[in-house]
């Protein structure tokens, strides 16, 4: 069954006066990052999303999450056209998007509250989330007490105890440790098949997209469309070892294949913009 269908979307920029980029050699103060975006996702898959810096990818997690209005297209969830920020989705973010004077049991409160879930039942699941993430011990302390990569564990409890049927995630690990990488990869893909959540993850780390996908898809460089899916047929439970294997090796040689040109393409851009400035 679809539960994400983005059809035809578009999304242009225009920028502030006196900004520019350069378009087929010419200048313009309107950004087309976005184009002719087709893309379903289906009930409790685990997509990931992977291509260049600037190809759109946070700006189509923002057009799924209904932050953003696309320029063209439409974005739909169960059918239904995604207008405003839905209840049914949760989005964490890259750098972690914690209350700084609430600690992290409050932290995690207040997401079910404002779902509307009755006190008693909110301090439970808030304190049952943050030990899955091993911060059972943690939960009084505030974000700056904290390491970073405490910190986006507790953004990622957060986002998860409101068992939301759809999770985007925009680099959620980029700014963390390897081993504490390799942590969070297994508790995430443990805790989402538990839970059958549709999973949305953006990732510059080809092993990463790899070992956490269903099916990974490679955006295009600026404008972003979707260039290519890859289908992971990697067994499940998936545990770190699997990337040792010459499947998964071939899998992501696969992968930085479909995007070696359009990380070059990329490249180019930024030149040329940077070139007429
Ligand atoms: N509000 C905005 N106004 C103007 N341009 C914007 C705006 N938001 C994003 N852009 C531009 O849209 C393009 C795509 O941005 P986006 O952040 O989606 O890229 P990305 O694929 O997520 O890149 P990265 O991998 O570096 O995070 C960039 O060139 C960015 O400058
Ligand atoms: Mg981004």
């Amino acid at each position: 069954m679809d539960r994400i269908t983005v059809t035809d979307i578009a999304k242009t920029f225009t920028l502030k006066p006196g900004q520019f980029v350069t378009v087929d050699g010419r200048e313009s103060n309107a950004i087309t990052v976005l184009s002719g975006l087709d893309l379903t996702i289906r009930k409790g898959e685990f997509i990931t999303l992977v291509g260049p810096s600037g190809s759109g990818k946070s700006v189509l997690l923002d057009i799924i999450a209904g932050l953003t209005e696309a320029s063209a297209g439409r974005a739909s969830i169960d059918g239904e056209l995604i207008t405003r920020p839905d209840p049914r989705m949760a989005y964490v973010f890259q750098q972690y998007a914690l209350f700084p004077w609430l600690t992290a049991l409050q932290n995690v409160e207040y997401a079910l509250e404002v779902r509307g879930v009755a006190r008693a039942e909110r301090r439970q699941r808030a304190r049952h989330f943050l030990s899955l993430f091993g911060l059972g011990s943690f939960e009084d302390r505030y974000p700056s007490q904290l390491s970073g990569g405490m910190q986006q564990r507790v953004a990622i409890a957060r986002a998860l105890s409101v068992e939301p049927e759809v999770l985007l995630m925009d680099e959620p690990f980029a700014a963390l440790d390897a081993q504490t990488r390799d942590i969070l990869q297994s508790e995430l893909l443990r805790i989402w098949e538990r839970l059958e959540t549709t999973v949305v993850f953006v990732t510059h780390s080809i092993d990463e997209a790899v070992y956490l996908a269903d099916r990974v898809v490679a955006i295009t460089a600026r404008p972003g469309r979707v260039k290519k899916i890859i289908d992971v047929d990697l067994p499940r439970p998936r545990d770190l070892d699997i990337r040792n294997t010459p499947e998964f090796g071939r899998l992501k040689g696969h992968v930085w294949e479909v995007l070696r040109d359009e990380v070059r393409a990329a490249q180019k851009d930024w030149a040329l913009s940077t070139a007429s400035h």
